[in-house]
């Protein structure tokens, strides 16, 4: 029966208590400058190809630590032909609290991959500090292929959920490739002295153990949220492979750490001429099984890996909510145009049902009907905003 016409399961109360108020950017792609002022409610962006839509979205991307949504070079982020550095500005809203975000390229630094983070004003020491303000989940075309590539893209997913979970990971997660960094460069030079090695060695052990319980910790929560999903978004059980956890199912964390350290030690002639490490958890992956069908993501259709990854990412999303401690944002990049109708009114019902700011985009508004009374539509045509209309209830 398709009965299904609208968005039925929504109550007034389906406002959100925390969302981006207020968005401001400069110089950032194709905007010389955008103000969007909002409430925390979901954002639906449209407007045909090429308008500005996914720049929006990268745009709030940078409200975490990194490359944000394109992995960009901070300096190609830079609307061409100007000379100012980008900037991006929001406000966060957090029931009466308001904190004011910025970022952007360093204007008074030479390197132009250095970015600098302001909350409230204040400059602050490290980018990692924005994960204690925002979590911040996104689905984007470019990730269609996520379960058939390589380790790093589904690292670097699960990265990003474990931010919103556990403020230590994103700086745990630099101290670690910076050690690695600095092991492999002694490594190379061929003299290093075996006790500041030693001493490195310690220190990527214990970033590894942590590393690696915090994403051990965040899948099992995720995997208890999406025992509740089936159907429509199947239900995914997610595991993670690699040196170390397959240690962990009989080692304690601590003997894990003397097992990563030993590994290290031992591997040095070896990774002396791979560069990196042979161990550790940059070689880490993210293993996905289809519940209901009981085989890998990477074997599923191309529609069912992209409800699998809508499934988890909503999973993700519905334990930020619940936790209260961060903004949490959802960035849906092209996603609804491609459901069917089915799908998209159940996804639809699934975000207001979390109380979460989405940021929706698709080039015709028809792909969102159903969600006028609960979000803005904002178009946007060749870099500004044709027309805003805001949620009716
Ligand atoms: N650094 C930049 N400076 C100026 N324009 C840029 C820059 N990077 C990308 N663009 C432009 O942004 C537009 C793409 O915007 P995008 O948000 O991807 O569009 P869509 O609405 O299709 O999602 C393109 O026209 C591209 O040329
Ligand atoms: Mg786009």
């Amino acid at each position: 029966m398709s009965q299904v016409k609208e968005v039925t399961a929504i109550e007034n109360d389906s406002t959100p208590s925390r969302g981006v108020g207020r968005l401001m950017l400069s110089q950032f792609r194709s905007y010389s400058s955008l103000s969007l002022d909002l409430d925390t409610r979901s954002v639906v962006l449209t407007g045909p190809n090429g308008a500005g839509k996914t720049n929006i979205l990268e745009a709030l991307s940078f409200l975490l630590p990194g490359r944000g949504l394109r992995s960009a070079k901070l300096g190609e982020v830079k609307r061409i032909g100007s000379s100012h550095p980008w900037a991006v500005s929001a406000s966060l809203v957090d029931g009466g609290i308001v904190t004011q975000i910025g970022t952007g390229l360093d204007p008074e630094s030479t390197d132009r991959e250095k970015r600098i983070t302001k909350i409230d004003g204040q400059k602050v020491k490290s980018q990692t500090v924005l994960a204690e303000y925002v979590s911040l989940s996104w689905i984007t075309p470019q990730m269609d292929r996520l379960f058939l590539d390589g380790a790093a893209n589904r690292r670097r997913f699960l990265d990003r959920i474990v931010y919103g979970f556990d403020k230590g990971h994103a700086g745990r997660l630099n101290r670690y490739e910076h050690h690695l960094r600095e092991r492999s460069q002694l490594l190379k030079q061929g003299r290093a002295d075996p006790q500041w090695l030693s001493s490195l060695e310690a220190a990527l052990a214990e970033e590894a153990v942590a590393i690696t319980a915090a994403r051990r910790e965040v899948v099992g929560q995720l995997n208890q949220a999406l025992e509740a999903y089936n159907g429509v978004f199947p239900r995914a059980i997610l595991s993670l492979s690699g040196s170390l956890e397959e240690q962990w199912g009989s080692l304690s964390a601590l003997e894990v750490e003397e097992w990563i350290r030993d590994s290290f030690a031992q591997n040095r002639y070896q990774d002396q001429f791979t560069g990196g490490s042979q161990v550790g958890p940059h070689r880490s992956d993210l293993d996905v099984i289809h519940a209901e069908k009981k085989i890998p993501a990477s074997l599923c259709s191309t529609g069912e890996q992209k409800t699998l990854l809508i499934s988890i990412t909503l999973a993700a999303s519905e334990l930020q909510s619940i936790r209260k401690q961060t903004v949490p944002l959802l960035l849906l990049d092209e996603v609804a145009a491609h459901l069917d109708k089915k799908r998209r009114i159940a996804l639809f019902e699934k975000l207001l049902g979390l109380k979460i700011q989405a940021w929706l985009t698709g080039t015709e508004k028809e792909f969102f009907m159903g969600l006028e009374d609960f979000a803005h539509f904002v178009r946007i045509e060749e870099g500004t905003i044709a027309e805003i209309q805001r949620p009716n209830v």
